[in-house]
């Protein structure tokens, strides 16, 4: 598949969707819409565009996911909310597809509850952003441009 696309998929998952009124004192003031203007902004600084979709059910991520490659999408940013802990079909779906999966959490998972502790997208991920609230996507997003991954 080719990397020459400039679109980042940036694909949200349960719950995501009330994010600024969600558990603000964990996830922040910032909603879903919020996000998508910085990381709008962010992306044209860098010459990339970002097509940013929220979702409430699994399979849609996975379809999501395949839909990236189909279109030789340049990178996916993943927040896939909890289904980042119980999801084996979307570990299956990040190793199935060639382009490279940013996994993105606005709070770390890892000094949270236990059952937050294990990450199945991680597990396929070329890359773990968490703990910095809305600028986990920018530093995502940044990590991009710059080829990292
Ligand atoms: C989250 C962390 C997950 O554990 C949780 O289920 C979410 C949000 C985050 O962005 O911090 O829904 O992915």
């Amino acid at each position: 598949m080719t990397d020459t696309s400039s679109t980042v998929y940036v694909l949200n998952g349960p719950n995501l969707n009330l994010l600024g009124l969600r558990e603000p004192d964990i996830y922040g003031s910032d909603t879903l819409d919020d996000i998508a203007g910085m990381l709008e902004d962010r992306a044209r600084e860098h010459g990339l565009t970002i097509d940013m979709r929220q979702t409430n059910h699994e399979g849609m991520l996975v379809d999501w996911l395949h839909e990236a490659m189909a279109e030789s999408a340049r990178a996916v940013l993943l927040n896939a909310g909890a289904y980042t802990h119980t999801s084996i079909a979307l570990l299956d779906a990040i190793r199935s597809i060639t382009v490279p999966v940013i996994e993105v959490h606005l709070s770390d998972p890892k000094t949270r509850e236990a059952f937050r502790h294990l990450s199945y997208v991680g597990m396929a991920a070329a890359k773990t952003v968490e703990g910095h609230g809305a600028k986990s996507y920018l530093i995502a997003l940044d990590a991009v441009a710059s080829r990292e991954v």
